[in-house]
């Protein structure tokens, strides 16, 4: 198989040598440096915490920050490219990128070199997906929503702010947890994701400061990234940290995951909840709660309350989303928002994707109507295999350090040394998909950690801890 790269490689983003060298964390092997430098690297692109079509440092910075010889950047940038791995033009760098079907180029490994793994392995077991597979709920629901259809044909189908019975099933939601809520203050999104999108495409510009937490989940991160923010991360939970660095850097955005936090599965207490919402009338700053994961309290069923107030106060914005409670492939979300900028982001979503599909948000409302019956079997299914991963990595994996989270769909565990991108590389390799801690963090840190989701079978989680042991002796020798 002959890798091709692109004939022109543009880079979208640029990678600073001192972030590279953070990312990478303890990345030196045996044998040669420049052999564990490009792999390294290829870990780190494998494992999606280097983005394919960055561009790396210049071989000189690199070797500076690294303190290693200019020689042994050369040649592990010159590994990278036969491998597949980068790209390089005259006057443009060194650009990552994934080699066609993930395979190495024509004629490598030479030998000496690392495995080079398949990233088309239909086959590996998935401990990196925060996602689990559908409610039995769901065919009823669709079943249902078909029969609701027909009032529906005769329009267009563009609701670009959301159709009306599922407005109000999220506004009764929110009601229900005492912040009143009308439907005009829903824009129902193409699952949360599509919401945080619109947000900072909306409320951010380029140089304006977001502050978030670190860990926090990546796309959150990401998408404050593309819209150009300088992105500021603090301790999840610690408010005196947030609330310093948005006077300090004049931060405009703050990013929270208040509810059983991705990836470390905390969730915010009243008392600190309050304080993060004062934030934004105190400070006047936009703050977005992301509610994605409210549903999936796995040890306590007192309800948390949500970041916003029973105010309107437009800078306070709440994200929710269906995929964790029912399903990911719905691809239903929401934003509770003040009504003029429910509106903007109504009009600003119209260039993504004009509206969410109508019978998915049909059956995504018969699904509201009904969660009372649903959510309890969820997370009894849920619970059971977040006991079931953290017993089996707690036995398996001695040393390290396994908290189980009190809610949420994963596991934030504490390798113990900083080697979070050769074990996902290595699981890749193994046959199973783990993500490494710097995608959690907005400078590339938490090479120590990685992230283990617990929403497969239990035997695919069994078979995923002993692929994952394979993986670690091949990182620990
Ligand atoms: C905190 C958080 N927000 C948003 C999302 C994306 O959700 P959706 O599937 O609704 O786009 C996820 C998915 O993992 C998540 O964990």
């Amino acid at each position: 198989m002959t890798t091709t790269t692109p004939a022109r490689t543009s880079a979208v983003r640029h990678l600073s040598a001192p972030a590279t060298a953070r990312l990478l964390g303890a990345w030196r092997a045996g044998g040669p440096a420049y052999v564990a430098l490009a792999d390294a690297l290829r870990a780190a692109v494998l494992a999606g915490s280097l983005p394919a079509l960055t561009r790396l440092p210049s071989e000189r910075d690199l070797a500076a920050v690294l303190k290693v010889s200019r020689t042994t950047t050369s040649a592990a940038y010159a590994r990278l490219r036969e491998l597949g791995f980068a790209a390089s033009h005259v006057g443009s760098g060194t650009v990552a990128v994934l080699p066609r079907g993930g395979r190495p180029a024509a004629g490598r490994p030479a030998a000496g070199d690392a495995p080079v793994p398949d990233l088309a392995d239909e086959h590996a077991v998935d401990l990196a997906q925060a996602t689990p597979g559908a409610v039995d709920a769901l065919h009823d629901a669709y079943a249902r929503a078909l029969e609701a259809l027909p009032a529906y044909l005769a329009t267009g189908g563009y609701a670009h702010l959301g159709l009306d019975p599922l407005r109000e099933a999220v506004a009764r939601r929110y009601t229900a947890r005492g912040v009143p809520t009308d439907a005009d203050q829903v824009l129902v999104t193409t699952g949360a994701q599509q919401a945080l999108a619109v947000l900072a495409s909306t409320l951010v510009r380029r140089g304006t400061t977001a502050v978030v937490e670190s860990p926090t989940y990546f796309h959150g991160i990401e998408v404050l990234h593309r819209a150009g923010a300088r992105v500021v991360g603090v301790p999840p939970g610690d408010v005196e940290a947030l609330e310093s660095a948005v006077r300090t850097t004049g931060a405009r955005y703050v990013y929270v995951v208040p509810d059983h936090h991705n990836p470390t599965g905390t969730s915010l207490d009243p008392e600190r909840r309050r304080a993060v919402a004062d934030l934004a009338a105190r400070l006047d700053v936009t703050v977005v709660g992301d509610e994605t994961l409210t549903d999936l309290g796995l040890d306590d069923d007192a309800e948390l309350p949500p970041l916003a107030g029973p105010g309107t106060d437009p800078r306070l914005v709440s994200v929710g989303s269906a995929s964790k409670s029912f399903w990911g492939g719905l691809r239903v979300g929401w934003v509770r928002a003040d009504r003029q900028l429910v509106h903007r982001l109504g009009a600003a979503r119209q260039v993504l994707d004009i509206a969410t599909p109508v019978l998915e948000q049909l059956a995504v409302a018969e699904l509201l109507d009904r969660e009372d019956q649903i959510l309890p079997g969820r997370r009894a299914a849920v619970r059971a295999q977040r006991d079931l991963l953290v017993e089996q990595v707690r036995d398996t994996f001695p040393t390290w350090d396994v908290p189980r989270p009190a809610g949420g769909l994963c596991l934030w565990v504490d390798l113990g040394r900083p080697v979070a991108q050769q074990l996902a590389a290595a699981g890749v390799a193994e046959g199973v998909q783990v993500s490494p801690g710097p995608r959690f963090t907005p400078d590339g840190s938490a090479t120590d950690h990685v992230r283990l989701t617990y929403t497969r079978s239990p035997a695919a989680l069994t078979d995923g801890v002993e692929r994952l042991a394979r993986a670690w002796r091949r990182v620990t020798g």
